[in-house]
């Protein structure tokens, strides 16, 4: 394997990936082992998506063409892992094209509040990349193709919903605790109402969102998506104020990164498994699947904070240094630049830190080294991916891996 930098600070990275997948493994069963399958053959027609399946795209009035705008997460970019043509948006339409109105209609019919009704529908505006919802749906019809079903369920899709509204609410809990100002090119939530409620409002979506949770009545889906509101809330408070030592930095980050962004992908693609009637086997490969994904997706925002202006972002760069947060990026470049410790220390919070470390961040390997481990965790997403029957969503799966690797925002 080739290192770029340090082999030493590499190598505790590759150790501390796989205590963290073992830890955060439900089953203990080999993803290597899943049958692949079953000698089960489709005839190819069925591997074409069917013409309402791709839904009228020129009608300009579904709200996922807006939110995907096809720009940021395009296929087949230059330097791609693989040369699939499938656009997993495309092949998604016709499932997706609703999912933001229904999200609001399902917030509005929850109360006669107002400005509750506002405030909670303020970021379902089809102006995010619906890349949980996305990943959801290709994974549920993945699993019922290999489970030899063909429609996607209806508590399939509410699970893509429910992904999206727990994604949702954390983010403006988040903008609350950042006090941003700007989320996707827009005014943050938090700048146009009082924290006390915005708070509310974000409650509120997670209170609709656990009560769709129970009305699966499956008490390992409630289990399994229950999961994610512990981990993103732990992943957020690690992310606070810690002050852990040089050793434990990777681990601590990495730890993090799984609860914050990682867990909500993973335990959604492996619900939907589970309600297609996957075997643990394969709702195992589903969680393992958006654990790499969520750390690749995580770790390419963190490099994106370095790279991507604040008009591509639409919020501004070095956001994370500004926070005193130190990401992938900072953490390697310690390795050729120790005078970044004290100031990972202090947060950044001296005059002079955050443009001083962001200048040793692009001097230095760690800009690479983060995009390396991403692709590490993109390409075992896509490997697991392959474990599933071959279909046209299976092939979406691998092409996500792709996209998460190659997006510009
Ligand atoms: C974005 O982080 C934030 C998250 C992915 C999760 C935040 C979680 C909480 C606030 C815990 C509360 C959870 C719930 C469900 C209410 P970021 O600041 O790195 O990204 P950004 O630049 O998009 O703001
Ligand atoms: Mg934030």
């Amino acid at each position: 394997m080739a290192y770029l930098g340090s082999r030493k600070l590499c190598i505790q990275v590759e150790k501390l990936c796989l205590e963290l997948k073992n830890i955060v493994k439900v089953q203990s069963v080999s993803v290597k082992s899943v049958g692949i399958n079953h000698g089960f053959c489709r005839p190819i027609s069925t591997l074409v998506p069917r013409h309402n399946q791709i839904g009228d795209i020129q009608n300009g009035n579904c709200a996922i063409k807006n939110s995907r705008l096809l720009s940021s997460m395009l296929p087949n970019q230059p330097g791609s892992l693989l040369k699939e043509n499938i656009d997993p948006y495309k092949l998604l339409e016709a499932d997706l094209k609703d999912i933001y109105s229904d999200i609001r209609q399902k917030l509005i019919k929850s109360t006669n509040i107002e400005e509750l009704q506002t405030i909670a529908t303020y970021y379902f505006d089809g102006q995010g990349k619906a890349l949980r919802p996305m990943i959801a749906v290709l994974m549920a019809r993945a699993s019922n193709y290999h489970e030899h079903k063909d429609q996607l369920l209806a508590s399939q899709r509410q699970v893509a919903m429910i992904s999206e509204m727990i994604h949702s609410a954390s983010l403006i809990h988040d903008d609350v605790i950042d006090q941003s100002n700007f989320r996707r090119g827009k005014p943050s939530v938090n700048v146009l109402w009082s924290q006390k409620k915005v708070t509310m409002a974000g409650d509120f979506i997670l209170a609709v969102a656990s009560m769709m949770i129970a009305q699966l009545k499956n008490d390992n889906v409630t289990i399994t998506l229950s999961k994610v509101i512990t981990d993103l809330v732990q992943g957020e408070f690690m992310q606070l104020g810690s002050r852990e030592t040089e050793n434990e930095r990777f681990a601590h980050y990495l730890t993090k990164t799984y609860r914050k962004t990682a867990s909500l992908i993973a335990n959604t693609a492996k619900a939907v498994a589970m309600l297609s009637g996957a075997d643990d086997r394969v709702a195992e490969v589903a969680f393992q699947y958006g654990r790499n994904i969520g750390l690749a997706f995580q770790l390419v925002d963190d490099l994106l904070d370095f790279v991507s202006s604040s008009e591509t972002m639409g919020k501004p760069a070095a956001a994370d240094l500004k926070l005193g947060l130190a990401t992938a990026p900072v953490l390697f470049a310690c390795e050729k630049y120790p005078e970044l410790d004290p100031m990972i220390l202090r947060r950044f919070q001296e005059p002079g830190d955050v443009e001083r470390a962001f200048k040793l961040v692009h001097d230095s390997e760690g800009l690479n080294q983060t995009k390396f481990l991403a692709k590490k965790h993109c390409n075992e997403a896509i490997s697991l991916a392959q474990s599933l029957a071959a279909s046209p969503y299976q092939e979406g799966l691998i092409v996500v891996g792709d996209l998460v690797l190659n997006r510009i925002k």
